[in-house]
């Protein structure tokens, strides 16, 4: 059966009017260099997007996950668009590049990776998720729900060939290890862990009869890699659907309501999650809220479909009235949110504000407590 990898790249390398919007000139570099890269046959498809102000890389080619070359070719032209946003005196040109020598994988220099490498089955619909002004664990919620929650996915009652359930890759961002749970017979043990958003992670999940990969998610801690805050890790994740695995209905139903996810303004506030089309993806109020896009494609002989031009084929999934219940939701719980001010629980809590700017500030105090 034919491989092929999904690669899914992203990076803030700078953006207009604040950490707002990734504009026209970085995208086109983006185009440019990967046109380049089809053409030479280095990679096979691409389609490029942004949300909010990280600027994404979807790539699709023969040559596996962790590809130096691939990895370069995201690097380099990540380095030319952040060059480009420091001539055009943008906001936040290079934010997330956060190392220089390049060595071959850009894992844990910055921008944030999702890559699946599949054996392509007679059919194969792929979602790709991509968020602004949260983090990984944003995804721990509706993958819990698509691949565990009977009462989402129909086809975990209804379709025998998910019927030995799915296994997830959880990692401990805090102490740099995973643990792979097997539900639903783990499934309280995921949701132990997952619920732990700031920490916990899924980074993997297999249909557990046959191993198959589903899902594979973005996991960086850009702070651990800087040492200091440097905006939150923006997530993407890659889910595979249909025959055999929960359907295109299935991995969207999730978002027919927004929840709370941690990140917004400053990384350090609890937000809704806004589900919006590509057009509505840039963050406007207080920073935010956080918004997440879904594009749907097709795998089919090595590339994204495409059509009678060669264009890549791609649906904007949330463009949709179907998510205009989640989108009001969104904007109460944010209206709510924001009357609290930064009081908690508004305000993330204690621990993952040591990852933000305010420990600084409030180290200037700590000479004038006197004991009580
Ligand atoms: C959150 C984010 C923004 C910034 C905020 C302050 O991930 O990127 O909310 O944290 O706009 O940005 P600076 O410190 O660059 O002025
Ligand atoms: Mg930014
Ligand atoms: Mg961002």
């Amino acid at each position: 059966m034919r491989k092929t990898t999904i690669s899914l790249i992203k990076c803030d390398v700078g953006s207009l009017a604040g950490h707002h919007v990734v504009p026209e000139p970085l995208l086109n570099i983006a185009e440019k260099n990967l046109r380049k890269a089809r053409e030479n046959e280095l990679i096979n498809s691409y389609h490029i997007f942004n949300v909010g102000d990280d600027l994404q890389l979807l790539m699709v080619h023969g040559r596996g996950e962790s590809n130096p070359e691939i990895h370069k070719l995201a690097w380099n032209t990540f380095q030319e668009a952040a060059k480009k946003a420091l001539e055009l005196k943008l906001y936040g040109a290079g934010q997330d590049l956060l190392k220089t020598a390049f060595s071959g994988n850009v894992r844990g220099m910055g921008p944030g990776v999702a890559e699946m490498e599949i054996e392509e089955r007679g059919s194969d619909p792929i979602v790709v998720f991509a968020a602004d002004k949260t983090s990984a664990g944003a995804f721990n919620l509706p993958l819990f729900r698509i691949f565990v929650d009977p009462m989402n996915t129909a086809g975990l009652v209804i379709d025998p060939d998910m019927a030995g359930g799915f296994k997830f890759e959880v990692l401990d961002t805090m102490e740099n290890k995973s643990v792979v749970l097997k539900c639903p017979e783990e499934m309280y043990e995921l949701i132990g862990l997952t619920g732990t958003v700031g920490r916990y992670m899924v980074s993997r999940v297999w249909r557990a009869r046959d191993d198959l990969i589903c899902a594979v998610g973005s996991v960086t801690k850009l702070s651990k890699i800087a040492g200091k805050y440097v905006g939150k890790d923006d997530p993407v994740l890659i889910v595979r659907a249909q025959h055999g695995l929960p359907a295109l209905g299935e991995i969207l139903v999730p978002f027919m309501h927004s929840y709370l996810v941690a990140g917004w303004m400053r990384g350090s506030h609890w937000g809704p999650v806004m589900p919006v089309g590509v057009k509505d993806a840039k963050c406007t109020v207080f920073d935010g809220p956080p918004r997440i896009v879904a594009l749907g494609l097709q795998i089919s002989n090595g590339k994204i479909a495409s059509d009678d031009d060669g264009k890549p084929m791609v649906a904007d999934l949330f463009d949709d009235p179907a998510f205009d219940l989640a989108k009001r939701e969104a904007m109460e719980y944010a209206s709510m949110l924001r009357r609290m001010g930064e009081f908690e629980p508004a305000r993330l809590g204690i621990e993952e504000m040591e990852y933000t700017t305010l420990p600084q500030l409030l180290r200037r105090l700590e000479e004038r407590f006197k004991p009580f």
